[in-house]
């Protein structure tokens, strides 16, 4: 390999290097001060003081000005920062418009913090004439969601603009927006300099096209924990590198207690905080050859501006009496070699510097990034302090000048109190409106098969559209044939097919005096033909010709959660993994339990009814038993339904069916996921039959570790361990008053998720704002479980959510929305 043998003349040729970083002497850092404007506190009339900056209210802009058409403010539950509080809602193209004072590069970004009963947003955001997001949906989380942007921008007008998708229904939103003037030295002027262009095959000569639009994929600080946005010259969020780095045992983090000299013609304090040049990974063991390897995910065959942040913070002591150097090799897809080489530059050391790179990325959706020693180097190591990548935006914006009809502009405020709740309720009553207008101005449903009007009789008795007739269920099955048939259950035989349009289904067959009869079958059309959410499975069809009850699903291509849990299990899930499916399931029930059409208590949640699909996300299946209803919080049913095992032990008590006995039978299934083995197994001894008791008493005795599923044994970080057990414990209290709604759960679990992915040195209940001697912030972002708030740790927002004023809403606020609603 021709890398291992450098020119020996290092020193000149690398010298070259330093032409990169040139341009940051022309721009003394002195004349940049973080400008004050604009921070914008989206759907609210108050500002927040956060984050160091003032976010101004946008209902009564001063400096700036909305084009708004069928807007509204809406606001999320108390948990949050207040900031997240409230959001913009945009049912049509809208946009806000700022005045730019200046040519340049700006800071743009947007804070999305989506509450789960606020449904699917999907829209596009462009500015500048490009696109920044396209198709953007996002799932309610625990985090919000900052995404940001570099733009170049001249004096004058900045539209940022919100398009919400073609489907039905679809909606944008946004919780803040940050946009303010980059110092100048961000992006140096490409223009003039020269960037070497690397792709996964190596070096392709110098980047020629134009470099100043991009969208931040990853910032991260190398070395030891995170760096929050208040510590940040530019409030930028730094996350760990742990994550990213390829197995291996190749690195051990360094810490540098000494100051960070700064110097001309290197990184500023604006390109990089001290924080992230005062830690390192280096090599773990000096004489192994073994390469420090980083993978990031990136979009697949699209230029990205690569920076990597160095400060040679590990061979600091040398000086001109005793003269050494340290070079290492940086590779980029393993075929690219760059010579680092510090002491070129810097020789007093611990100055900080970065290399740009264009970076072509492959078709595998990963960027490879690596350092490694090389034996020319009297020091033999390696180290990297930061990596941030950008992708180079390159779509134009495809939306015309849309005009800014002046539509009605609503603003309705709900009370952060009530949140979430507020909104299933609102959400329901629209269903009712919307249904009752129905009643009056249209006659009865045409049989018309557009999809138009199939979705919109979803309301009515049975959904025509979705009829299927027998003969094309004959096709699909080959007549039934025994060698389709995948499953057998109470209802009847399932088996998979391809209908005539080439979709895969699955087809369950109802067998006449089997179970369930033809109430059940109507029920489960009527409730599924309402549903579309993306972790429930969908109704493709029914048929009903003859005496025939069948329903059609979509095909789920790896079958069951349980089938992936114990029984013939081809690979085991990792804990990983198996939080995801979690949280997809949760997610789906939460919809069923506070989605748009009202409440839906599922009745049957167990392993073998959360079906996986090619890519193995999760969804809830077969509503055969489902309870659809008003939102009455409590229905008496005459006889208990459900699998044993898993049946809440009040309902069978009380015969009492509430949203609670869902979550019982979930937590069940959450044990059946941690211990993979079934809900009752009789053929274990006596105390250990029900999961549900023996995992209760292993949690109560702290020894829940004791009974994971082998595969996963140390592979568990215990904190999510823990709070994994906890929150199996809440969900299996025998009062359902005790137990957490769905959407409690599935915060826990993201957050279990969340233990589990950074491995955070501390414990959750800690304060996360406290000093530790070197001065290296502590991972932030923690959101403490369930009763709680999210917290950035950074100090100048936490303690202050607890005085937000909330407003109940009421009766022309409702009916305000629901004229949107039905405006649509
Ligand atoms: C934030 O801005 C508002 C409105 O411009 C002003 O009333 C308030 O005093 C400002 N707060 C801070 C802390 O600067
Ligand atoms: C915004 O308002 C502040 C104070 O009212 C003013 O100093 C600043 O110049 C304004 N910014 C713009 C872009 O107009
Ligand atoms: C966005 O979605 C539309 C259809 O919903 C599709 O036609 C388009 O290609 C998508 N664009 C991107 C960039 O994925
Ligand atoms: C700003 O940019 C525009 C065009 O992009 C140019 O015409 C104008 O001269 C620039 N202004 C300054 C002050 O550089
Ligand atoms: C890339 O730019 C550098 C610096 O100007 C120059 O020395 C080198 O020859 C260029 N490489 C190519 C392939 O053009
Ligand atoms: C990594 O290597 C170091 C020293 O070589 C050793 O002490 C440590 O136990 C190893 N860690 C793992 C997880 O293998
Ligand atoms: C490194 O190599 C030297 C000489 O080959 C040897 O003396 C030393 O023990 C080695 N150190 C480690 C940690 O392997
Ligand atoms: C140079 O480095 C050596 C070894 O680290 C140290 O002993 C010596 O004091 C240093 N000399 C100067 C002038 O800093
Ligand atoms: C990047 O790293 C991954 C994981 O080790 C590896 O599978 C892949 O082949 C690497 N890609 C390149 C281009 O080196
Ligand atoms: C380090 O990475 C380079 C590039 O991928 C590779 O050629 C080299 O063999 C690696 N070194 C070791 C010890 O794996
Ligand atoms: C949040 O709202 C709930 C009611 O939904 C209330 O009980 C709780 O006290 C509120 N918490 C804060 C911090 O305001």
């Amino acid at each position: 390999m021709e890398f291992l043998h450098p020119n020996t003349n290092i020193l000149s040729s690398l010298s070259l290097t330093f032409l990169l970083h040139l341009s940051s002497l022309l721009f003394p850092t002195s004349s940049y001060t973080l400008p004050d404007y604009y921070f914008i506190n989206c759907g609210s009339h108050s500002s927040i003081f956060t984050y160091k900056r003032n976010f101004t209210g946008d209902e009564n802009p001063s400096n700036f000005s909305l084009s708004l058409t069928g807007t509204t403010t809406s606001a999320a539950s108390n948990q949050t920062l207040p900031l997240y509080q409230t959001a913009r809602i945009f049912t049509k193209p809208s946009s806000y418009d700022l005045n730019l004072h200046q040519n340049g590069t700006y800071v743009l970004r947007l804070h999305f913090f989506p509450f789960p009963s606020l449904g699917n947003p999907f829209f596009q955001v462009s500015a500048s004439g490009f696109s920044l997001l396209s198709n953007f949906t996002s799932q309610s989380g625990v985090f919000p969601l900052i995404e940001e942007f570099l733009i170049k921008a001249s004096a004058g007008k900045l539209k940022i603009k919100f398009k919400p998708g073609e489907k039905e229904r679809s909606f944008a939103f946004v919780n803040a927006i940050e946009v303010f003037l980059a110092p100048q030295e961000l992006i140096p002027d490409y223009a003039t300099l020269h960037i070497p262009r690397v792709t996964k095959q190596g070096s392709h000569g110098n980047f020629t096209g134009v470099l100043d639009n991009f969208r931040v994929l990853h910032r991260i600080n190398v070395g030891v924990g995170d760096v929050k946005r208040g510590t940040d010259t530019l409030m930028r969020y730094w996350v760990p590198d742990d994550p990213y780095l390829l197995p291996g045992n190749t690195s051990k983090p360094h810490i540098y207690t000494d100051e960070i000299k700064y110097q001309g013609g290197g990184a500023t304090e604006f390109i990089a905080p001290d924080n992230v040049y005062v830690t390192a990974k280096e090599m773990m063991n000096t004489n192994s050859s073994d390469n420090i390897s980083w993978r990031f995910e990136v979009k697949k065959g699209v230029n990205h501006l690569l920076r990597l942040h160095f400060c040679d913070i590990v061979s600091v002591t040398s000086n001109e009496t005793f003269k050494f150097y340290l070079l290492f090799y940086l590779f980029i897809y393993g075929n690219y070699h760059y010579n680092v080489f510090p002491w070129d530059r810097y020789p007093q050391g611990a100055a900080p510097f970065y290399i740009d790179h264009v970076v072509e990325s492959d078709d595998s959706g990963f960027m490879n990034v690596s350092v490694g020693p090389n034996s020319e180097s009297d020091v033999r190591n390696a180290m990297l302090n930061g990596v941030e990548i950008m992708e180079l935006l390159t779509e134009k914006a495809s939306d015309s000048e849309d005009g800014a009809s002046s539509g009605k502009r609503l603003f309705v405020i709900l009370g952060s109190c009530l949140g979430g709740l507020v909104l299933v309720f609102i959400v329901f009553f629209g269903v009712m409106f919307l249904r009752f207008r129905k009643g009056f101005s249209n006659g009865p449903l045409g049989s018309t098969h557009s999809r138009t009007t199939a979705r919109s009789s979803v309301f009515g008795d049975l959904n025509l559209g979705l009829k299927i007739p027998l003969s094309g269920i004959l096709f699909a099955t080959e007549h039934f044939d025994a060698k389709l048939m995948i499953g057998e259950g109470g209802f009847g035989k399932v088996y998979k097919g391809t209908l005539r349009n080439g979709n895969r289904v699955a087809i369950k067959r109802s067998e006449a005096g089997h179970g369930q009869g033809l109430e059940e079958f109507h029920t489960e059309i009527r409730v599924l033909s309402k549903i579309r959410h993306q972790h429930l499975v969908s109704l493709i069809g029914y048929c009903d010709e003859k005496d025939e009850m069948i329903l059609v699903y979509e095909f789920m291509e790896n079958g069951t959660l349980r089938e992936h849990l114990y029984g013939d299990v081809i690979r085991s899930l990792s804990w990983d993994e198996r939080l995801r499916i979690c949280c997809e399931a949760a997610k789906g029930i939460d919809y069923l339990h506070t989605g748009s059409t009202g409440t839906i208590i599922h009745r049957d949640i167990k392993s073998t009814n959360i079906l996986l699909d090619e890519s193995y996300v999760a969804k809830v299946a077969d509503f055969g038993l489902s309870h659809s209803g008003p939102l009455d919080q409590t229905h008496v049913s005459t006889e208990v339904k459900g699998s044993f095992g898993y049946i809440d032990p009040e309902y069978f008590r009380c015969l009492q069916l509430t949203q609670k006995s869902d979550v019982y039978s979930f937590g069940v299934v959450l044990l059946e996921v941690l211990c993979a083995r079934p809900a009752v197994d009789q053929e274990l001894p006596r105390d250990e039959v029900n999961l549900a008791d023996w995992g209760m008493v292993w949690q109560r005795k702290g020894e829940l570790e004791k009974v994971v599923d082998p595969c996963l044994e140390g592979r568990i970080n215990p904190s999510s361990l823990r709070k994994f057990g906890e929150t199996v414990e809440k969900c299996l209290q025998e009062n359902g008053a005790d137990r957490p709604n769905m959407v409690d759960v599935l915060w826990d679990l993201e957050y279990c998720r969340q233990l589990q992915h950074s491995a955070v040195p501390r414990q959750p209940y800690e304060d996360s704002t406290t000093e530790v001697s070197w001065g290296v912030p502590m991972p932030a972002l923690q959101r403490l479980p369930s009763d709680s708030f999210i917290v950035e740790g950074d100090d100048s927002v936490s303690g202050s959510f607890s005085g937000v004023a909330s407003s109940q809403p009421n009766g022309s606020e409702v009916f305000s929305l629901l004229d949107m609603d039905g405006a649509r």
